[in-house]
């Protein structure tokens, strides 16, 4: 058995810290929308810190970024970890980022330990995680496991109408290789857990046992333009009327069903978005979310059916379109319990977790045995700039990754110099 060392605490969080500086807000937090400049600064340097670490990096044509540590035996699936490193509009330091620059610390500390491992471990970045830009989210990842086409992901549209494939080939990382298609051994992902449950127990790990379900939707409410002193209150069809009585009711569902589906509003457009037009048009997106997916799906019946009934009332047109649907998920129970067994290896305290958030390990799920690690964030704040954690629990984190890491990677042929595992 080789002794597993430590992580650098002090090495993770510069790091950390200088991948924030790529987009840093005012407010403190980072944004760094995905396949902008900021995004391709932030790849370029996560490129150069992997090939300093003698790994060799490959993309694909949907812009994943694979950072491959070689294996003993090169013909084994490689072991992969990773995250983003997109964020959003007003994001945190440490949504994804944290989860790449552990997979990268794992690698420079068993470079620095001499650790051969008989996998190849990969460290990925993917593509456009958030969605706050191209509205599908976790498009890399989607296409990498086959659960969204390519052609589909490339074709995505931001609100100014540029394309996914279009911007990716502008920043320079529409790559060669192909999507997909590959064996892998496992996928762990380390996370920060953006809800408030670890901190507040004092728990540093978080073994994830799986992810709630998720549907978007895009709303398009319709009604007419007019003069907004000469058109009398009686004879409007004010869209925006509608939208605004909607963003009402579904709150109400959510609490209907109370504690589980969260019903979210994020993003409306008015037109044409002026003082003094009663607004003709308004498209609004519906983030809803429950563990279970029979009672997400009346949840989004209900959602449809209220919406047509509030936009009946108000003489307005209605269109409803699914933009996302994501099942809930359950992790594999061996990677779970390899998180726990590295967690109690540590010394670190440690409790089962659901995830409320989305993350690409949920579609991994469905093509490899699956794992995620939370370490908590202060408050449980995240999508928001003052999003935060501490270096040790990071760290401590990053540990839990590298163990089960070089676990499921195993013993390999040593090179020279380095110890077996
Ligand atoms: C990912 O950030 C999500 O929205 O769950
Ligand atoms: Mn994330
Ligand atoms: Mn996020």
């Amino acid at each position: 058995m080789t002794r597993i060392p430590r992580t650098d605490e002090r090495r993770l969080w510069d790091s950390l810290m200088e991948m924030a500086r790529i987009g840093a807000t005012p407010g403190g937090g980072v944004g760094r929308l995905a396949l902008t400049d900021l995004d391709r600064e932030a790849r370029d340097l996560f490129v150069r810190w992997a090939e300093d670490a003698g790994c060799t990096v490959r993309i694909d044509r949907i812009g994943n970024i694979f950072a491959r540590r070689s294996g003993g035996d090169e013909s084994l699936p490689p072991v992969m970890t990773g995250s983003h490193l997109d964020t959003q509009p007003l994001g945190g330091r440490f949504d994804g980022i944290f989860g790449v620059l552990a997979g990268l610390e794992v690698v420079r500390t068993l470079n620095d330990a001499g650790i051969a491992t008989r996998h190849p471990i990969e460290v990925v970045v993917w593509t456009d995680e958030e969605g706050a830009r191209f509205r599908a989210g976790t498009a890399g990842s989607s296409a990498f496991t086959g659960l969204r086409s390519v052609d589909d992901m490339l074709a995505l549209r931001d609100p100014d109408g540029k394309t996914l494939g279009a911007e990716l080939a502008r920043i320079g990382y529409a790559g060669n290789a192909p999507v997909g298609g590959m064996a892998v051994a496992a996928f762990f992902e380390a996370h920060i857990e953006q809800g408030p449950i670890l901190e507040a127990e004092g728990t540093t790990i978080g073994a994830v046992q799986g992810a709630q379900g998720q549907r978007c939707f895009l709303v398009t409410v319709e009604g007419e333009e007019g003069h907004a002193g000469t058109m009398p209150m009686d004879r409007r069809r004010d869209a925006l009327l509608g939208a605004a009585r909607m963003v009402d009711a579904l709150n109400a569902i959510a609490f209907r069903h109370r504690p589980m589906p969260v019903i979210t509003v994020g993003s409306l457009r008015v037109r044409p978005d002026s003082p003094n037009t009663i607004p003709g048009a308004v498209t609004f997106t519906i983030d809803s979310r429950h563990p279970d997916d029979a009672t997400l799906d009346r949840v989004g019946a209900e959602m449809r059916s209220t919406c047509e009934d509030i936009a009946r009332d108000l003489d307005l047109a209605l269109v409803m379109t699914e933009t996302s649907h994501r099942a809930s998920v359950s992790f594999d129970p061996d990677c779970v319990e390899a998180v726990r067994r590295a967690a109690a290896r540590l010394g670190h305290t440690c409790r089962d977790i659901y995830s409320g958030a989305g993350h690409d390990a949920c579609n991994m799920a469905h093509i490899t045995p699956t794992g995620m690690i939370f370490v908590p964030c202060e408050k449980g704040i995240s999508h928001n700039e003052k999003e935060n954690a501490r270096p040790e629990d990071l760290a401590a984190g990053a540990d839990v990754l590298l163990h089960v890491l070089v676990e499921r990677a195993g013993a390999g042929a040593a090179s020279p110099g380095a110890s077996t595992v």
